[in-house]
């Protein structure tokens, strides 16, 4: 996968559909990729997160069919899926229209009333990158259907109904972080969202001499493939122990009292979490005060503890973190550590601004020299949440 940086908006997309389907879009809706700077596995245990959007979007160009049925097309040179109107708020394939499935169920579900659309599909959020592709494609397609269909939902909404699909569409037990942020993310905010109520602060990233660096380990990931799920089966089984509802309650003395109980396995699930949720709050401090330093300490714990304690990372995200410790321009690197849900995807550092170009070129050849993978990466701001960017 590339980390690209093509350009997409509404003259990029607007004639591949018109000579596609013949005719103009009505409405384009774009919804971003995510980085999460700390907080994994937390969310669904309503715990903390602190993602922040990406620039990278999914696009979503529609108008009405003349067929009657729906034409739906994946991405630039795909064929066209025919799908008949009574069949598209059900499972089906290819397994990407599930995502699209999954949204029209849930509109349906708030009284929308959707007419059979002709739907192109573009994106430069990799896919398999643990940027979230999949949480972008659930806010384009629900923001554009919404507004093609003239119903109000708020972004949050939209995010809820993301999270739905992605269960019954998708078979991903995920928690809210990723469609939230795309949902809401704010230019230039970080957020940190407590995933129990949905409140969230934002967290502003608009200091000039720090940047975010994204690095992909080359290894696509794929939630649907059971650790995901196992891992939150740990975080419940942990509960029942407890006799808690969440691992939000939680706290070290608490595990520690019930260290046999638990047994080894959930004993070290559950101390993730709590201190990552710690982390998540330390971070955000750090961060205000532009302390670096130690928003940087947070990250290393973070990354430690997903880890040796989770067990989400794999050996070649462990490569690129300590490679953050190692190359000649390590001193230039506050924090790295692997981002989203793990097994594979991407890694997240904070960087010296002036340096980063440099650090992210040292890291990408030292890692295809450790271990001949030929990968790419991303300097990035925070970008905006998802938005209609075209209405006829
Ligand atoms: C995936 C899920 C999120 C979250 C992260 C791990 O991205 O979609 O809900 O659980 O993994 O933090």
């Amino acid at each position: 996968m590339d980390l690209e940086e093509r350009e997409i908006n509404v003259d990029t997309i607007s004639p591949y559909f018109e000579q596609y389907f013949g005719h103009s879009p009505t409405v384009i809706a774009a919804a971003p990729g995510r980085v999460n700077l700390i907080g994994d596995h937390t969310d669904y245990n309503n715990g903390f997160v602190l993602p922040m959007a990406l620039n990278n979007v999914n696009v979503v160009a529609i108008a009405p069919s003349p067929t009657g049925k729906h034409r739906w097309i994946g991405g630039l040179g795909d064929p066209i899926i025919e799908i008949p109107i009574e069949e598209a708020s059900k499972k089906g394939c290819p397994f990407w229209s599930n995502y699209v499935r999954g949204m029209i169920y849930m509109l349906e579900q708030r009284g929308a009333v959707i007419p059979a659309v002709d739907m192109l599909i573009d994106s430069n959020v990799p896919r398999g990158g643990g940027l979230s592709s999949s949480a972008a494609f659930e806010m384009a397609v629900g923001t554009a259907l919404a507004a093609f269909c003239g119903i109000e939902i708020t972004p949050t909404e939209c995010a809820l109904m993301g999270q739905a699909t992605e269960h019954q569409f998708a078979n991903v037990p995920c928690g809210i972080m990723d469609q939230f942020i795309s949902a809401n993310g704010i230019e230039d905010n970080a957020i940190m969202l407590d995933c129990k109520d949905l409140s969230y602060k934002l967290i502003p990233m608009t200091d000039p001499s720090i940047s975010v660096l994204v690095i992909d380990s080359a290894v696509k990931h794929s939630l649907a493939d059971g650790g995901y799920a196992a891992r939150r089966k740990n975080c419940e089984d942990a509960c029942s122990v407890l006799g808690i509802e969440s691992l939000r309650e939680a706290n070290i003395d608490m595990l520690k009292a019930n260290k046999e109980k638990l047994g080894k396995l959930s004993y070290i699930r559950a101390r993730h979490v709590v201190g990552e949720n710690a982390r998540v709050h330390s971070f955000a401090q750090a961060v205000a005060k532009s302390d670096w330093e130690s928003a940087g300490i947070a990250m290393r714990g973070s990354h430690a503890s997903l880890r040796d304690d989770f067990e989400v990372s794999c050996a070649e995200v462990d490569t690129l973190v300590t490679l953050c410790d190692t190359i000649p321009m390590a001193a230039s690197i506050y924090g790295a550590r692997m981002t989203g849900g793990g097994f594979g995807g991407s890694i997240v550092a904070l960087v010296k601004s002036n340096d980063v170009e440099q650090v992210a070129k040292e890291i990408i050849e030292d890692y295809r020299q450790a271990l001949g993978i030929e990968t790419s990466y991303l300097i990035t701001r925070a970008g905006a949440g998802a938005r209609v960017i075209f209405q006829a």
